[in-house]
């Protein structure tokens, strides 16, 4: 893909958040690997206005987060830098605070295998990062411990990120987590859900290969 491309295609990608209902105004952002740098959302600016030229470029190996282009990139470079550089699997980053991921987030709950779509994580629970302030490296660290074999994880009282081998699959992941974030939080209000066993899930990802879903988290 070019650059341009990308662009156009983060653009895209901005304005489905929103339409689904998965993000507002500023908040959330997203990046997509180029090689050896990344292109990702610039900071404080409304998914509504966003445009491909706004898009700061940043090398991965760059410490201090030093950008190519008009805008700041996101505060949250770090954590996109840091899950691009850990993770070969994953070459596109999407963080939102989608409203049913954030109650779950703000409660500090983790999501259970209640859902077989879980699978397509990479394991049978959604793990919640440690809260540290946004746009830190510690809560980056964090980040990177509660994605450890997993494509996403909740992030407490934030939101969530989800990271896949393109920008099409974080998309869809981004709007998979939020189902099941919504899913948990219904069936906790009637008691709480039947959990499926390690083995269920291990058994759908194997189903998922042939059925065209890929099972993520090889990290
Ligand atoms: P940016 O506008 O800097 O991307 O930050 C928004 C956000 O969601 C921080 O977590």
């Amino acid at each position: 893909m070019t650059d341009a491309s990308i662009r156009t295609d983060m653009v895209a990608a901005c304005k489905k958040l929103e339409a689904d209902g998965l993000n507002r105004g500023a908040s959330g952002n997203i990046s997509v690997r180029d090689g050896t740098h990344m292109l990702i959302t610039p900071t404080a600016v409304a998914y509504d206005v966003i445009a491909p030229g706004m898009m700061a470029r940043t090398r991965l190996d760059d410490p201090d987060g030093g950008w190519e282009g008009p805008n700041a990139p996101s505060s949250e470079w770090r954590f996109h830098r840091d899950i691009l550089r850990a993770r070969a699997d994953i070459n596109a980053v999407v963080h939102t605070h989608a409203p049913w991921c954030t109650v779950l987030a703000v409660a500090r709950r983790p999501i259970p295998a209640i859902h077989y779509m879980i699978a397509a994580f990479g394991g049978p629970v959604i793990r919640v990062a440690d809260y540290a302030r946004y746009g830190t490296q510690d809560l980056s660290d964090n980040i990177i411990a509660a994605m450890q074999g997993r494509n996403g994880c909740l992030m407490a009282n934030h939101g969530m990120v989800v990271g896949g081998p393109d920008l099409t699959r974080a998309l869809w992941l981004a709007g998979e987590l939020e189902a099941l974030a919504h899913q948990y939080f219904h069936a906790l209000t009637i008691g709480g859900g039947h959990v499926l066993t390690d083995a269920q899930i291990e058994e759908t990802a194997l189903g998922f290969q042939s059925y065209g879903v890929r099972a993520g988290g090889s990290a």
